[in-house]
């Protein structure tokens, strides 16, 4: 079984233990109701060879009041058993007050890559992910923490912030993790019903047909427009956003000439789907 911490101090003795023993340490942070694409971090996590700490924290401050932070889904047994599997060391699940302590006045902003995309349609969320993030970087000071290209804008965000303040941590990509028909293993997937869950995987599609056109010259503003239309003929009603940006910056391209990405939002029902896809520009 893994060391279960509930406090900053009991995590941070934990990490001085390892490294007085000359361990490295690896952390994952998530939000719990663990899957595949998070067990995949794990694995990465754990082959770097040392000690791995999960962080299991529902971060009530990158969930706006109208979103889903009650109805989130909460699975910590069965989060507990996989990471036992999965041979990790030490869960760090803190209690929220643990982590925002009667008082807390500190928020970390990243600008720039934020500005678009998830951050266009949902303005609390990277100021809530870039504050909790830095705090479970200095709380642990891992050599290296591992983040899922599921969430790209999220990744880039961390990397940045790693970077501007001096956090002597490295930040490692994972690939996404697909369920066999394509679609990006997510915890709200549990939302969809049968015929959303059948309509879901022609989001990964689409992209994957974008990513290809853009790859061979088309521009994108046809890509799109194509795009679009098949995301609306698939059943995607709300698109919030369908994107083709530089991967590095996030900013929008007209045409990919380098490291590029697709990046698209859209809702089945009520339910939120967010997936990209890279791209390469012709060699
Ligand atoms: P959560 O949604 O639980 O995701 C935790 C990590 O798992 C993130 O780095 C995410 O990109 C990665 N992940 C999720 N689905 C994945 C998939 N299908 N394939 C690969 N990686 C996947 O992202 C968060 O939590 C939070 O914002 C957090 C960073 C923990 C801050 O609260």
């Amino acid at each position: 079984m893994p060391a279960l911490l509930d406090s900053v101090a009991g995590l941070r003795e934990s990490v001085a233990a390892w490294r007085a023993d000359g361990l490295t340490v690896a952390l994952v942070p998530t939000m719990g109701a663990l899957h595949e694409g998070h067990m995949a971090l794990v694995r990465a996590a754990r082959a770097h060879g040392g000690r791995t700490v999960v962080s299991l924290f529902v971060n009530p401050t990158q969930f706006a009041p109208d979103e889903d932070f009650a109805l989130y889904p909460r699975t910590q047994a069965d989060d507990l058993a996989k990471l036992a599997e999965a041979g990790v060391e030490a869960v760090f699940m803190p209690p929220t007050k643990a982590i925002y302590p009667p008082g807390f006045a500190t928020t970390v902003r990243v600008e720039g890559v934020t500005a678009g995309l998830e951050g266009a349609s949902r303005p609390h969320f990277f100021d809530g992910v870039a504050t909790v993030v830095t705090k479970l970087l200095l709380q642990c000071l891992p050599d290296v923490a591992l983040f899922g290209e599921k969430d790209y804008q999220q990744l880039v965000t961390v990397r940045r912030l790693a970077a501007d303040l001096d956090i002597p941590c490295r930040i490692e990509a994972v690939p996404t993790v697909r369920a066999a028909d394509g679609l990006a293993l997510s915890s709200r997937n549990a939302y969809l019903s049968a015929e959303e869950r059948r309509i879901a995987p022609k989001l990964f599609e689409v992209l994957t047909w974008m990513a290809a056109a853009l790859g061979e010259g088309a521009t994108s503003a046809n890509a799109i427009a194509h795009g679009t239309a098949l995301l609306k003929d698939a059943g995607f009603a709300r698109i919030d956003y369908l994107a083709v940006c530089d991967a590095e910056m996030l900013e929008p391209v007209v045409r990919v000439e380098g490291p590029a990405r697709v990046l698209a939002a859209v809702w089945l029902g009520e339910t939120r789907l967010i997936d990209n896809v890279p791209v390469s520009p012709a060699g």
